[in-house]
């Protein structure tokens, strides 16, 4: 890259951060949005992160969604320097198979030559199934090294894209519209002030175990995910690190 870019794109993670209230941006060039190969950039800034910031024995945590699916595409075997294991963050979301946490986990850890886990339950689940699940001694187990892990690595969506995702029914999709919802991470779904309007009973990561892993990392571009995003950073741990691209970046800061 050219000096000129990088100084440019350096001012802009640094003011990112900043607007945001996190410790560190990672800016890609090109927009999501309009070109797939900006999310597999997106996937090699997570592994080199990946690679500078976790030693051996790391438990790696890993929701779903598409931008995770890429990140998985790009890992090598290289990057794992002794034993990681991969856990899902959380169960199975929607139809498609490829872009589980559970599929996701099984994939980062092919290609790495790490462990994983595998969490076999729906993501959304009644509160009476919830108390249930939880004290199977498989599931338990997973939810215990969610806990444990050193690191997760997790995806922001947009509220309604998310909804679709998940098959919400009318009330929920009521609820989303009527408390102006705008992002959506790990089941919470939050307004533009960062409030948590809705809250999807989910088995995995909770928003309050963030505050006990070190490494939290967010991976999400593109123009249209802006939003989703700054309402989400409003929640976010202060340690947060996000990675996103130029389309984001220039919505969030209004260029
Ligand atoms: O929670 C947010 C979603 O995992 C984001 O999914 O990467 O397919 O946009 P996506």
């Amino acid at each position: 890259r050219m000096m000129k870019e990088i100084t440019g794109i350096n001012i802009m993670e640094k003011q990112l951060a900043e607007r945001l209230g996190i410790q560190q941006v990672i800016l890609v060039s090109g927009d999501a949005d309009k070109n797939p190969a900006v999310k597999k950039e997106l996937g090699n800034e997570t592994a080199r992160l990946m690679e500078s910031l976790l030693g051996g024995n790391s438990i790696i945590a890993v929701t779903g969604g598409s931008t995770m699916a890429s990140v998985s595409e790009v890992l090598t075997a290289s990057l794992s320097t002794a034993d990681w294991l991969f856990v899902p963050a959380r169960g199975g979301i929607g139809a498609v198979m490829s872009n589980q946490a559970n599929t996701i986990c099984s994939k980062m850890a092919e290609r790495t030559n790490a462990g994983y886990r595998t969490l076999y339950v729906p993501d959304q689940v009644s509160t009476e199934m919830y108390q249930s699940m939880i004290k199977e001694p498989a599931i338990n187990e997973v939810l215990q090294q969610i806990r444990c892990a050193n690191m997760v690595l997790h995806g922001i969506g947009d509220a309604m894209t998310m909804a679709e995702r998940r098959e919400s029914d009318i009330s929920d999709r009521e609820k989303l519209k009527n408390g102006k919802a705008v992002g959506e991470a790990f089941g919470y779904y939050f307004n533009e002030s960062g409030e948590v309007v809705h809250k999807v009973q989910t088995i995995g990561l909770q928003l309050e175990d963030l505050s006990t892993i070190k490494h939290v990392i967010a991976v999400a571009g593109g123009y249209s995910k802006a939003k989703a995003i700054a309402s989400y950073m409003k929640q976010a741990p202060r340690t947060t690190i996000l990675i996103t691209d130029e389309g984001a970046a220039h919505q969030l800061l209004d260029k």
